[in-house]
């Protein structure tokens, strides 16, 4: 079976950018986006391209290239269910704030609600893709919830999940490491896995797509996540180690990595992971493990993110600990606040916590982040609730230039790695600062030597 018609519902950070390479790569399928939230559709629909909801580089060349032939973003969710022949389910699945397993489970209350609508409106057979990570055993429940509430249509699920890493999406989406496709082996699921099979065959070579049965797709995306995440926070644990000894992460990390079995990447000491998936999975992968009676499997895996957030602590204490134990009154200048270069996403970003934990301490932060908004960096802030948001808005200021941002500032503290900051007249910046001016690279990116010859103070993390 050829799918010529495609849905998708929820055009995030996921949706978007996937949606619009599988449009530009499938001239012949025609792709809708749809999503509850009007402003992001009409963000999407916007003839300039710099106003899209998201930033990816290259984005917009690709919606450029297939926006209105046969890619398009609605708000008519029904209509664009009833039309399309498959349909990706690619809603957000947040951590639960309530009930059992608040703080760990996933919250699957939008993806249930999709399955119903779908149920609804269906009126012929559809092959149902879940795109947002998922707990294992997902699709069992959105099976049940088709067959019983659905008008006696035939629904086959698959599991498709998303590798794609921002900042590097297109990249990604375009040359995927592979193409992960999970579904029923019976008669009736392995045509609905060939169908997706063949629209990722237009682009991505038949070795690189890999199939499997549902529950070992559903468990591989939360686990290759687990697994990214595990090898940041040891590589942040030996950063304490690092500093306590005398030894260098960046000579450490190198040296480890370049043991072929082991290889470079991911192994770059920061102030600690952040992104839309790695807390959520890991908790997730937690929360399952514990409710199957599996308790060191899920302290285990625990352990990855205790190891992240002391990673945040320590990069503050050490801040707080270095400015003479005060900050209080002092000028803070943040550079970065999305959680890693090349995104506009802010989502669980270290820059959060940092900034938090400095208030608590009565600093007075200047932000600068050249894509992340002021209204986004607020609503992040006070999102933690850790007081009212008076005094969020009395002691976080959002500047749009880095040399405003750093006027006046006892430090300086690098919270993402955005190319730009490497390019910055720091002797301008140093002239400008307050003495002792200090800079705390949380992500190893400047170049120490330069900063020292100028009189920075500089510290790294793990040296
Ligand atoms: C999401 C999930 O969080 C992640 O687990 C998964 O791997 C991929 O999908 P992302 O695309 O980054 O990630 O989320 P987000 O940018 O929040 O996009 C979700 C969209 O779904 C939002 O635009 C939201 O408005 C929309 N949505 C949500 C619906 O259209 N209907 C709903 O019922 C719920
Ligand atoms: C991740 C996975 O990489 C991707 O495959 C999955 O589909 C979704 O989750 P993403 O969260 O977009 O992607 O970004 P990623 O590049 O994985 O970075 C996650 C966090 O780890 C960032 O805060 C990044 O700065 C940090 N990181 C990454 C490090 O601190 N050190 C490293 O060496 C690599």
């Amino acid at each position: 079976m050829k799918i010529k018609s495609i849905c998708c519902i929820g055009a995030g950070y996921v949706g978007g950018p996937t949606m619009s390479v599988i449009a530009q790569k499938n001239p012949n399928i025609k792709v809708t986006v749809v999503d509850l939230n009007e402003q992001r559709i009409a963000d999407w629909n916007n003839v300039d391209l710099n106003k899209l909801p998201i930033y990816e580089p290259k984005l917009d060349e690709v919606v450029a290239e297939a926006r209105g032939r046969n890619l398009f973003f609605s708000t008519n969710v029904d209509e664009a269910i009833a039309e399309a022949e498959m349909i990706f389910i690619s809603v957000n699945t947040p951590t639960k704030t309530y009930g059992a397993g608040k703080g760990m489970a996933a919250d699957l209350k939008y993806v249930e609600l999709c399955a119903r609508q779908i149920a609804r409106i269906a009126t012929s057979d559809k092959i149902v893709v879940e795109k947002s990570t998922l707990p294992v055993k997902t699709a069992e429940a959105i099976q049940s919830i088709l067959d019983n509430t659905g008008n006696g249509v035939n629904f086959q699920i698959l599991s498709n999940p998303e590798f794609l890493a921002e900042g590097t999406a297109m990249r990604d989406l375009a040359i995927p490491d592979r193409v992960l496709i999970g579904g029923n082996q019976t008669e009736g699921g392995k045509l609905a896995i060939q169908a997706l099979v063949d629209v990722y065959a237009s682009w991505v070579p038949k070795e690189n797509i890999l199939t499997t049965n549902l529950w070992s797709s559903e468990l591989s995306k939360l686990t290759a996540n687990a697994f990214l995440a595990q090898r940041i926070s040891s590589i942040n644990s030996l950063s304490a180690l690092c500093e306590a000894t005398g030894a260098n992460i960046s000579e450490v990390s190198k040296a480890i990595g370049m043991d072929s079995r082991i290889g470079p990447k991911f192994l770059q000491s920061s102030v600690g992971f952040g992104g839309s998936c790695f807390q959520k999975d890991i908790l997730n992968l937690v929360y399952i493990s514990r409710s199957l009676g599996l308790i060191e499997v899920a302290d285990y895996w625990h352990q990855v993110i205790l190891m992240n957030n002391y990673q945040r602590d320590r990069f503050v204490k050490n801040m707080i600990k270095t400015l003479y134990n005060t900050v209080s009154g002092k000028n803070i200048a943040l550079l970065g606040w999305a959680f890693k270069k090349d995104t506009n996403d802010t989502r669980e970003s270290a820059a959060i916590y940092v900034a938090d934990m400095l208030i608590d301490e009565q600093a007075i932060i200047k932000v600068y982040d050249p894509k992340v908004t002021r209204s986004q960096m607020m609503s992040d802030l006070n999102y933690l609730n850790t007081r009212p948001e008076e005094e969020n808005t009395k002691y976080l200021h959002n500047e749009t230039s880095p040399y405003s941002a750093l006027n006046g500032a006892h430090a300086v503290a690098i919270l993402t790695e955005w190319d730009e900051f490497t390019t910055y007249d720091w002797q301008r910046i140093y002239d400008q600062m307050q003495k002792p001016a200090f800079i705390f690279d949380g992500r190893n990116v400047l170049n120490q030597q330069q900063l020292e010859a100028i009189g920075f103070v500089y510290k790294g993390i793990g040296s």
